[in-house]
């Protein structure tokens, strides 16, 4: 059935997006909200049912569960319901009502704890009273990839690309939930031997900027991420440091700010961690410029606006969480149009 289902999906687009001020440097989004589930969160979800059913562990019957900011279990309730598994997905009480709607219109259960660190406990202990299996995204996710191949996130970039002027990528960017999306990614580069760098960006409230940083795998944040999807308060085992070139550090005022410029400027909006991604890359576009140089870099659209309407895109929401991105869009609108940065890229950055 996962099988069937798949053949009768098509890939992502490619979206090539053009700014005036960034001459030589074409910059490229790979649209993971056409999913049928509205994330990239639908590829993993794919791979995490078929890793859990190849290695025995779910069949007929088995109630499934996971820990989750909210895409990851809408994608896998998606994937209950089309096997007919008992679904439940444990996540923090403040994940949008957008994701849990989903969740619950394919059929999964919500289970909310208070705070994002305690959903592994909970996960567990849930699987612990259902005699259910937890799929456990966090752990999985960087294996349950084939990252040589399958069409996976990466190869589809490098094949996409692979008739444009700079046909492949300098930089590819990416920010980090359980880290799954970026070890694909630099394995992928390692493996077939092209030169792409990996950008990976973090959130101001994670852990994982921090551990990449210093080495400290056992690095804790105790605030949790304001930005859905990605920023976690531990270092999940599927992150992976030594696949990565380089990581950013971005201020939740500017992710929030390069989401909307990018939603305006694609004419199609895009959540939190996009504009994470975005901010990223034009920080590297920045450099670029800087050195004179010209070439590609590819991010992805990990998901859509419409899931954040009562958060991101309101302004009372950004007033009431005390979050300033005017000074943010003056200076990234600026920047696409003229190439001048000013000092918006003063910001922390490391690199192996
Ligand atoms: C909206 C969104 N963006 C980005 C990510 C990060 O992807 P990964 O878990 O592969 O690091 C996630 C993961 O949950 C997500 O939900």
């Amino acid at each position: 059935m996962l099988q069937s289902d798949g053949r009768r999906s098509a890939d992502t687009h490619l979206l090539h997006a053009e700014f005036p001020g960034l001459k030589g440097i074409a910059i490229y989004l790979k649209d993971e909200s056409t999913h049928p589930t509205g994330s990239l969160k639908h590829r993993l979800a794919r791979s995490l049912f078929i890793y859990a059913i190849c290695n025995g562990k779910v069949g007929r019957g088995k109630t499934v569960v996971e820990a989750s900011s909210g895409s990851t279990a809408v994608s896998e309730a998606y994937f209950a319901r089309l096997l007919g598994l008992p679904f439940i997905a444990v996540m923090a009480k403040n994940t949008s009502p957008q994701k849990i709607a989903s969740i619950e219109y394919y059929g999964g259960r919500c289970h909310l704890v208070a705070r994002a660190d305690e959903i592994y406990e909970a996960a567990s202990a849930v699987a612990r009273e259902t005699n259910g299996y937890y799929l456990d995204q966090f752990t999985y996710a960087e294996r349950a990839t084939d990252w040589r191949g399958n069409n996976n996130i990466a190869e589809s970039i490098f094949e996409q690309m692979s008739a444009e002027p700079y046909s492949i990528p300098t930089w590819i960017i990416m920010g980090a939930g359980t880290g799954g999306t970026a070890a694909t990614l630099g394995r992928f580069v390692r493996y077939r031997g092209f030169r792409t760098k990996l950008c990976i960006a973090d959130v101001e409230h994670s852990a994982f900027y921090e551990a990449f940083r210093t080495g400290n795998k056992e690095t804790r944040c105790s605030e949790p991420s304001r930005i859905e999807g990605v920023g976690r308060p531990r270092v999940e085992p599927s992150f992976i440091p030594s696949v990565i070139d380089r990581m950013v550090k971005i201020p939740d005022a500017a992710s929030i700010a390069a989401m909307r410029i990018i939603s305006r400027r694609l004419s199609r909006p895009v959540g939190g961690s996009t504009g994470t991604n975005f901010f990223a890359a034009c920080w590297i576009a920045s450099e670029m410029i800087e050195r004179g140089e010209s070439g590609a870099l590819a991010t992805l659209i990990c998901d859509s606006g419409d899931r954040y309407r009562n958060t991101y895109y309101c302004d009372n929401w950004l007033r009431d969480n005390k979050i300033d991105i005017s000074p943010y869009v003056a200076s990234i609108e600026e920047f696409l149009d003229s190439g001048n940065a000013g000092g918006l890229f003063d910001l922390e950055s490391t690199s192996l």
